[in-house]
């Protein structure tokens, strides 16, 4: 992983059948409670999906965004799918390549759930197929990353590592990059509800104090560690227990109304750990099974509709395999 070459192991297809494709990228859990923009996970619901063709015109052009409210640029300089896949072209010695992407947006923006990371890596993942490029998805990251960098201006690879390759995934240095793919015990689920509230991941950035006291970082460390210990032992009692934060989390959770009822209604329905998704407004649970889930879901939707405040729900199991391809056609 320290050093990322990129060879093209073969020329595209030139038209007519194979020469479009529908990719799925997953949503994804990052921090993971403890783990601030080290860990992450990713689930198999929410994802978006990108529809890829080759073109005889070159440069990559979008024609289509969907279902986020216009909020996205269609302009492929200012796009964070298309500039991460400009980059992948370039590194391949392809960069006048003809590309045009629909992005089919089926989660939330700016809501905690690695929105960009999952059509960040929809794009890549969907070049790459196109291209029959049989080079390892790990080696999309760097430019996966690119993307973060535009989207909240900080290149962290906490949400785009797991929804480029799926499970949970530790990184263990940045530079150089390198991420560690970890186990999971076998049927791990989640629940992520998403309050509808403003929260940029720019801002819940700039709003976490820069230093932090030794006995805090010893708490910290000690929980990051017991809870990739509890993925390795599949011991869900040490996940559960180390899922604690204590540096970030009491500095966000007053961007997210009623963090603690939601955590203590969570808890007391059976969840193995709760905490804020990502950069938030989004709060997951990891529970057992999928009826625990369901349960805490609805529980935490009542609440939020209690106090006046629209939500999403979802329910799955960590998603294992990353990115897919829906279509080739
Ligand atoms: N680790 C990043 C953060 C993830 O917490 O800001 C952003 O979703």
């Amino acid at each position: 992983m320290n050093n990322i070459n990129i060879n093209a192991t073969s020329t595209p297809p030139s038209g007519g059948r194979g020469a479009s494709v529908r990719v799925f990228a997953p949503a994804t859990v990052a921090n993971v409670v403890c783990g601030f923009d080290v860990l992450g996970f990713a689930v198999n619901e929410p994802g978006d999906e990108v529809v890829m063709r080759l073109t005889d015109k070159p440069g990559i052009t979008i024609s289509k965004i969907t279902g986020d409210d216009g909020r996205l640029p269609l302009d492929p300089a200012k796009n964070t799918v298309s500039v991460s896949v400009q980059h992948y072209l370039q590194s391949i010695g392809r960069p006048e390549l003809g590309l045009d992407i629909e992005l089919h947006k089926k989660m939330p923006i700016g809501s905690g759930l690695g929105s960009s990371s999952a059509s960040t890596v929809a794009g890549l993942f969907a070049a790459k197929t196109l291209l029959d490029d049989e080079t390892d998805v790990m080696q999309l990251l760097p430019f996966a990353m690119k993307g973060e960098e535009m989207a909240c201006g900080h290149g962290h690879a906490d949400n785009v590592a797991p929804a480029l390759l799926g499970g949970f995934i530790l990184v263990r240095s940045y530079d150089p990059l390198e991420v560690i793919r970890l186990p999971h015990p076998e049927g791990l689920y989640c629940t992520v509800v998403f309050p509808d509230v403003d929260v940029p991941t720019r801002e819940a950035r700039q709003i976490i104090r820069n230093k932090v006291l030794l006995k805090d970082a010893v708490t910290q460390w000690g929980n990051i560690a017991g809870l990739v210990s509890g993925l390795f032992m599949q011991d869900i009692d040490l996940i559960g227990r180390s899922m604690q934060d204590i540096l970030v989390e009491p500095v966000r959770s007053m961007l997210i109304p009623d963090f603690y009822r939601m955590r203590e209604l969570a808890m007391e329905a059976g969840a193995v750990g709760f905490g804020i998704s990502g950069s938030g407004p989004s709060v997951f649970a990891l529970t057992k099974d999928e009826t625990t889930a369901r349960n805490i879901t609805q529980k935490l939707q009542q609440h939020l509709t209690h106090i006046k405040i629209y939500s999403q729900g979802y329910v799955s199991p960590v998603n294992a395999a990353g990115p897919r391809v829906l279509e080739r056609f």
